[in-house]
Parts: structure tokens; C-alpha cells; sequence
């Protein structure tokens, strides 16, 4: 009998496995491990191989392939290496990672790299979240969750369990479209203590978070005309997708050092403005003093409506804090507040308190739209703000946060030695921007190819810009940030 390096070397006799239909008959002459590897990459981006799955023993592949054990341990480094497996010793050889596409390896370098599929594409289509979201990857750097794994879960539990005794039968039947009374009373006073807000229970509307928030005013607005809202440039691709479903177009007004450029906003004769002034997505500016006072001229004089989007206000480390908008101007500033960014996005829970002459016709659209929100989880979370649970979340994140954050900071020094970081000073992500010329979303396709997913800059920008990644720190460890930089790193190089 020949040993099985050279069965497999003698290309008149192959040798298969049940194991992905693998049979040695497909592979070139003289690269059988280049073969192997590539068709468990392939069987990894086309579901074959989940993550988790483990690879056969490499003695029993190799048997069964009638090939040296060599070959099979060589492929299984090449997966190793570029971030499909992981080695766990006598736990075997495990897939951690399905890459949307492309199964090949990712180039050294960004501008070479083919991006996955459409993921990465520069005008990505609406439903593009839920496709890199769907990604499976070691490491998550995309912005816009707190820390998931600190979730209160035991209070939860034990205040829904309180409310469930508490409350009597026609709680749970058909309710106010605006939301529980606890609920609103519980955020009114959120409002008052922690965003500088006076504001009455009857003027909150409880709704499924910002984004509903979108949806049901650009549904108010263009009932009366309105098919424009400007946006912040950079600003957030989610919210301008909401708002263009909606039927609304998206002028791109730009944002500076002290945030929105007023004089744009007002050159581009938009009815309505949404922005982020307490911190900027994503650059992370603060809406500056004399910015503020422009822009409430601006909605003054031309009857304007300024949509604050105070989605992570709450988040601050090294700065003061910045009172809400809606403060100065109540008749023309509609507040948008999410428990997203304070407890879990999946909890799709959000507030608005709306100039008077909106409130009316954003309550009915919350009616024809769904009758409103669950009852059962605004009554768990108006127990947590009541209690203080919330508050004492809130202070537990920010140290983490900030610790993250600095983690964060650190690892780009390291490994984006040439990167400028802005917007670190508050929030859950931060923004690198490269002083190059190459395509920011060919560098998130090639490290979502070794497993560390962020987002290119030039996702959330409607015209040029310098290349960048929105990097969110809170989702993750202090290890995870610093091995997912590392990455990041030497996709650059
Ligand atoms: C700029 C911005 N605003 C608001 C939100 C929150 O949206 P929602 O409350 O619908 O989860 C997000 C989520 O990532 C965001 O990035």
C-alpha cells in the first residue's frame, strides 16, 4: 500500500470524504492544501460551515482524503490565520466567522481589496444595516450600542415581576396611543433632571424608538406639504434612510468644528433640519453656543422645525454637559430621546416631545400606525427610571465607557499610528480619519473578511471626504478593542 502523500500525488487515484463532498480528484497537482483551504473558505461563506461548526479531527480528514496530515493542518492554519477558525487545542478546529462573500483571503492593502458583495458599497442600499448587522464577526466596532453584556437583567426581571403584580385587568386591554401614564410621568421627570427639559406627561409621546420617531413625523410633515428635512453632513446614513422611505428628500448641510453650518442650512431653503447637537453623528462636535443661537434664529424667522436627535446625550467623560435644544425654543424644536444608547436598542423604545402645533398629528399617526407601544415594558422601564435603576446604570456605564473608550484611544496609537481621532470626549463611538487616499469601505470589507466589523466614515457622508471608520467602543471588552484595532492595523499596512 503507498502512503497516502503519494495516493494523492498519483493523480490516478483520488480519495474522498462525506465531509463537503471533498474529493482529492478536484484538486490541482502539487497544491493540495491551497485546495483544501479554499473549499472549507468557501464552504464557510456559502453557510455550509457555520460559525461554531467544528472541522473534522485533522488525522481523520487526512485519512480520508488518503493524504498526509500535513496537508490537512496546513489548510487549517491558512484558516486560522485569516480569521475563518480558530485553533482550540483538543476542542479541535472551530469556524468563528462567515464572511458575507468573497471567500478569498484579504489583500495587505484597502485599495485593492474587492469589497464583499454590496455590503460595503459607497451608497448602500436601505436594508444594508441588517446585512452587515447579519455578518457574523469575532469583533463588533460598530457604533451605536451600549455595553449589551451589562444588561440589568435581574432588575428587569424583578420589576417586571412587581408591575405584573401591580397592575389590575384593564391595564393589560387597549391603552393611550401616547403611551402609560407611569411612562410618561417616569420620562418627564428623566427629562427634567437629566436633559434640562420642563416638560408636562401630556407632551410625551412614547414611542419604538428614533427611528419610529422619523417615520411618523416625516409621515405629519409631508401630510402638510413638507417633502424636504435637511441633515447633518457628515450625519447618520439610518436616519437619512428612514426619512427618504418616508418620501422626504435629504439636503446635505455641513457640519464643522461647532457643528451644523447654519448659513448652509439656510442657502438650502429646507423647512426642516435634523440634528445632533449635543454630539454630533459622528463627528462628535458639540453644537456650539453661538451655533445654537443661528440655528434658532433660523427656525424663528422661517417658521423651521429642528428635529434634536438626542440619541446619546446622556454619555459624557470628559466635558459638561450640554442642555437639550428644545429648552430655548419649544414651538419649534421636536425632541427625540431612545433607550437604545441607556439600556438596549432591542427594547425599541423611544420618546418625543413635539412643538404644540405637531403633538396632535404625530399622536394620531402613532395611533394608525400601531395603536401604541407595548404596555408591559413601559411599565417595567417607568418602574427602573422611578426606582433609579436607570441612574444607576447610567453612572456604572460611563465608567465602563470610559475605560473602554481609553482602551480605544490607546490601540489606535498603537496600531493607526497616522489616524486623527475626533468625538472621543462623549458618546459610544469615535471617528478615525486617515490622511490617504483610499476607499474607507474597501477597509471595512477586508476586516470584516478577518473578522472585525466597523463602519466606513463615508457610510454616514453625502459628499467627499477623507477616508474614516466609526468606531464603537462601548459593545466591547478592552482585549476585544485592542485585537480588533490590531487588525485593523494590518489591513492598513
Ligand atoms: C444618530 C442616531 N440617532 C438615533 C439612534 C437611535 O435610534 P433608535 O432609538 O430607533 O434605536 C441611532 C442608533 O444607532 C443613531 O445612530
Amino acid at each position: 500500500m503507498p502512503r497516502s502523500k503519494d495516493v494523492a500525488a498519483d493523480r490516478s487515484i483520488t480519495a474522498g470524504s462525506d465531509f463537503l463532498q471533498l474529493n482529492t480528484a478536484d484538486a490541482p497537482a502539487g497544491g493540495l492544501s491551497d485546495w483544501l483551504a479554499q473549499r472549507l473558505r468557501l464552504a464557510v461563506a456559502d453557510g455550509r460551515l457555520a460559525v461554531g461548526d467544528r472541522l473534522p479531527a485533522t488525522r481523520t480528514l487526512a485519512a480520508e482524503l488518503r493524504v498526509s496530515r500535513g496537508v490537512v493542518t496546513e489548510a487549517y492554519q491558512r484558516l486560522i490565520e485569516d480569521g475563518h477558525a480558530v485553533g482550540r487545542g483538543r476542542g479541535g478546529t472551530v469556524v468563528v466567522a462567515a464572511p458575507v462573500a468573497a471567500a478569498a483571503p484579504a489583500p495587505a492593502r484597502p485599495a485593492q481589496t474587492p469589497p464583499p458583495g454590496a455590503v460595503f458599497t459607497t451608497e448602500p442600499e436601505a436594508d444594508v444595516f441588517d446585512t452587515v448587522r447579519a455578518a457574523p464577526a469575532r469583533i463588533d466596532l460598530s457604533p451605536g450600542t451600549p455595553d449589551l453584556a451589562s444588561f440589568p437583567r435581574t432588575a428587569w426581571s424583578r420589576a417586571e415581576r412587581r408591575v405584573l403584580g401591580t397592575h389590575a385587568a384593564p391595564g393589560f386591554g387597549y391603552g393611550d396611543p401616547r403611551g402609560t401614564p407611569e411612562l410618561r410621568r417616569a420620562v418627564a421627570k428623566w427629562l427634567a433632571r437629566n436633559r434640562g427639559l420642563s416638560v408636562a406627561p401630556d407632551e410625551v409621546l412614547i414611542v419604538s424608538g428614533t427611528a419610529q420617531t422619523l417615520g411618523l413625523l416625516a409621515q405629519v410633515l409631508g401630510r402638510r406639504g413638507v417633502r424636504e428635512v435637511a441633515v447633518e453632513d457628515p450625519g447618520s446614513l439610518g436616519a437619512r434612510q428612514h426619512l427618504r422611505y418616508w418620501g422626504m428628500r435629504t439636503p446635505p448641510v455641513p457640519v464643522d468644528a461647532d457643528g451644523i453650518r447654519v448659513r448652509d442650512l439656510r442657502a438650502s431653503g429646507a423647512p426642516a433640519v435634523l440634528v445632533t447637537p449635543a454630539h454630533q453623528f459622528p463627528t462628535g462636535v458639540v453644537l456650539g453656543g453661538a451655533r445654537r443661537r443661528e440655528l434658532m434664529r433660523w427656525a424663528a424667522d422661517g417658521d423651521g422645525l429642528i428635529i434634536e436627535d438626542d440619541y446619546d446625550a446622556e454619555h459624557r467623560y470628559d466635558r459638561p454637559p450640554v442642555p437639550a435644544l428644545r429648552a430655548m425654543l419649544p414651538e419649534h424644536v421636536c425632541y427625540a430621546g431612545s433607550v437604545s444608547k441607556l439600556l438596549a436598542p432591542a427594547l425599541r423604545t423611544g420618546w418625543v416631545v413635539a412643538p404644540p402645533e405637531l403633538h396632535g398629528a404625530l399622536v394620531d399617526a402613532k395611533r394608525f400606525t400601531d395603536l401604541g407601544n407595548a404596555a408591559l415594558p413601559q411599565w417595567v422601564l417607568a418602574d427602573l427610571m422611578e426606582s433609579g435603576e436607570l441612574e444607576r446604570r447610567l453612572r456604572q456605564l460611563r465608567k465602563r465607557h470610559r475605560a473602554r473608550r481609553d482602551a480605544m484611544i490607546q490601540a489606535i496609537g498603537t496600531h493607526l499610528p497616522g489616524a486623527v481621532v475626533q468625538g472621543a470626549a462623549a458618546g459610544l463611538h469615535l471617528t478615525v480619519t486617515f490622511d490617504a487616499d483610499f476607499a474607507d469601505t474597501d477597509l471595512a470589507a477586508a476586516a470584516l473578511l478577518r473578522g472585525v466589523k466597523v463602519q466606513p466614515l463615508s457610510w454616514h457622508r453625502q459628499g467627499p471626504g477623507r477616508p474614516g471608520l466609526v468606531l464603537g467602543y462601548a459593545a466591547s471588552t478592552a482585549t476585544e478593542i485592542a485585537e480588533g484595532l490590531a487588525v485593523i492595523g494590518s489591513v492598513l499596512e
